[in-house]
């Protein structure tokens, strides 16, 4: 039995964990603000609130209940957008209605979603941030200025009162309704699942590749949850090594104080990553073992020289080199039963140099045509040692051996970098298909690995000088 608060209501439900939690909202609950688009995670109708307690801290962030199946919401809040309305309109409400925020009306409960779980950060009072936040959510019919007006009408309410919007605060403003307040409690009586780990049926993380690819499967079959599992979260640092659980997902990983201080670009390169409903919930493990070559995740640990822990159902563990995992397109090293536990690389140091680059259809929403990072240890204008991988330009997340081994110990300088190239053309192998011609990602990867030496060493290079040569 699964058991979760939805709204104001304690649920207790026998539907099949893998029943997604969009058709239980409407089709069992009979809420229909929670709407039903594309039920791909690319429209964000279907945007709910999810709130669980972390060391019993009360966090809530959105989601997509296309994508969410009801096993990942057991001992959480779920907030639909009939759980948000009072007998006054929330001012999330109110901006949207006075800035002509809304036509038809389809995507309208998404957008108040999304702007009222923002409310709860400590970024509410930012109105460009409050613009990203709706990055998860499409309006097909009112255009996206007066919904963005009302994004920022809404973060300048807030200007002045950072820090204040707790859960207390905004149920205190009218920005929630009151029973927001018991809800914490109510959830620390919820029983845990303490499973333990077990690898059986199929394992299911964040789910936003499963129940696209295979949503028949996940609704009926026998499933092994993953999200939610102890062992297989958080972010740890010692002695310069940093261990990520494979569950932990994309938002917990940019969202690091403590990677931030080595990766300082870390979450302007993380928003170039789907959008804020898919960071929340899609995870490190699920990136990796859904072994697509243009693979964000992927990509950006290759150029790290990563390695994973993996463990089997015994109990037994193996750790391989992130460079040795991705096999063939779609093959792994990866025995059956096995999973990812975590993964663990150094972390860059003084005169190391690290920087994420990706080109993609839309900037949100939108895995890549190619994508591409790289570390380099510079001294004295030299590279020392140099990381490069891209994606979108062979079967697998590509590391670049000939390129990198070619770079570490010449001089950092325009020469080095027109050569580097021509030996980074010959080692990849692009094929066009529906996110470009073969021609053209040979070109994206040229301007994209010129790109890395443009952000790292601005005062260097010249884009004009290395286009004309
Ligand atoms: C709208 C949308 C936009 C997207 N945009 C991007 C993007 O910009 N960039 C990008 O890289 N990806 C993108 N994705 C793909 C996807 O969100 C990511 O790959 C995500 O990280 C997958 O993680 P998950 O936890 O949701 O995986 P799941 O769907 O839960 O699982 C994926 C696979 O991994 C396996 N698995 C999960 N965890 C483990 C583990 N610990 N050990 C062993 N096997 C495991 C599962 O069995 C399954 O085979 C997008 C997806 C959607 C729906
Ligand atoms: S229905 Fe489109 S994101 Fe869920
Ligand atoms: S108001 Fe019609 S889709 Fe947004």
């Amino acid at each position: 039995m699964i058991e979760f608060i939805l709204n104001n209501k304690h649920i207790q439900t026998n539907e099949p964990p893998g029943m997604p939690l969009l058709d239980f909202i409407r089709y069992t609950m009979d809420l229909t603000g929670t709407k039903s688009g594309c039920r791909e995670g690319d429209c964000g109708a279907c945007t709910v609130m999810e709130g669980s307690l972390n060391n019993n801290e009360l966090k809530y962030k959105t989601i997509v209940s296309c994508l969410t199946p009801l096993g990942n919401v057991q001992g959480k809040h779920i907030v639909t957008v009939e759980g948000l309305n009072m007998n006054h309109l929330s001012p999330a409400q109110k901006a949207i209605v006075e800035q002509g925020g809304t036509q038809c009306g389809f995507c309208t409960p998404g957008f108040v979603v999304s702007l009222t779980s923002h409310s709860l950060t400590d970024d509410a009072g930012d109105p460009e941030k409050t613009r990203a936040a709706l990055d998860g959510n499409i309006c097909r019919c009112t255009g996206y200025k007066s919904i963005e007006r009302a994004a920022t009408a809404l973060a300048d309410s807030f200007s002045g009162r950072n820090g204040e919007n707790t859960l207390e605060q905004l149920v205190a403003t009218g920005h929630l309704p009151a029973y927001f307040n018991g809800i914490a409690e109510r959830l620390k009586k919820i029983r845990k699942l303490a499973e333990p780990m077990k690898t059986n049926g199929i394992l299911l993380a964040g789910g936003t590749d499963l129940l696209v690819q295979k949503s028949d499967e996940i609704a009926e079959g026998e499933l092994t949850f993953l999200q939610d599992k102890k062992e297989l979260k958080g972010i740890a640092v010692q002695d310069n090594i940093c261990t990520i659980g494979a569950a932990t997902t994309a938002a917990e990983i940019s969202g690091s104080a403590e990677l931030q201080a080595h990766f300082p670009a870390l979450q302007s390169h993380f928003k170039l990553i789907s959008s804020t409903p898919i960071r929340n919930m899609g995870t490190l493990g699920g990136n990796l073992v859904n072994a697509s070559p243009i693979g964000d995740l992927s990509i950006f640990f290759l150029a790290l020289d990563a390695e994973l822990k993996l463990q089997d159902n015994k109990g037994k563990q193996r750790r391989i080199s992130l460079k040795d995992f991705f096999l063939n397109y779609k093959k792994l090293a990866l025995k059956s039963r096995e999973i990812i536990e975590s993964l663990r690389f150094r972390l860059p140091e003084k005169d190391e140099y690290f920087n994420f680059e990706k080109v993609s259809k839309r900037q949100h929403l939108d895995i890549a045509s190619v994508n591409t990072a790289i570390h380099l240890h510079i001294e004295n204008d030299f590279i020392t040692k140099a990381a490069l991988a891209a994606g979108g330009v062979s079967p697998v997340p590509f590391f670049l051996v000939k390129t990198s081994k070619f770079l570490t110990g010449q001089r950092l300088d325009e020469a080095t970098l027109l050569q580097a190239n021509e030996i980074m053309q010959d080692e990849i192998s692009p094929i066009s298909d529906i996110r470009g011609s073969e021609a053209y990602k040979r070109l994206l990867l040229r301007q994209l690995f010129f790109a890395h030496f443009l952000t790292i060493k601005p005062e260097l290079f010249k884009l004009r000088n290395l286009l004309t040569k």
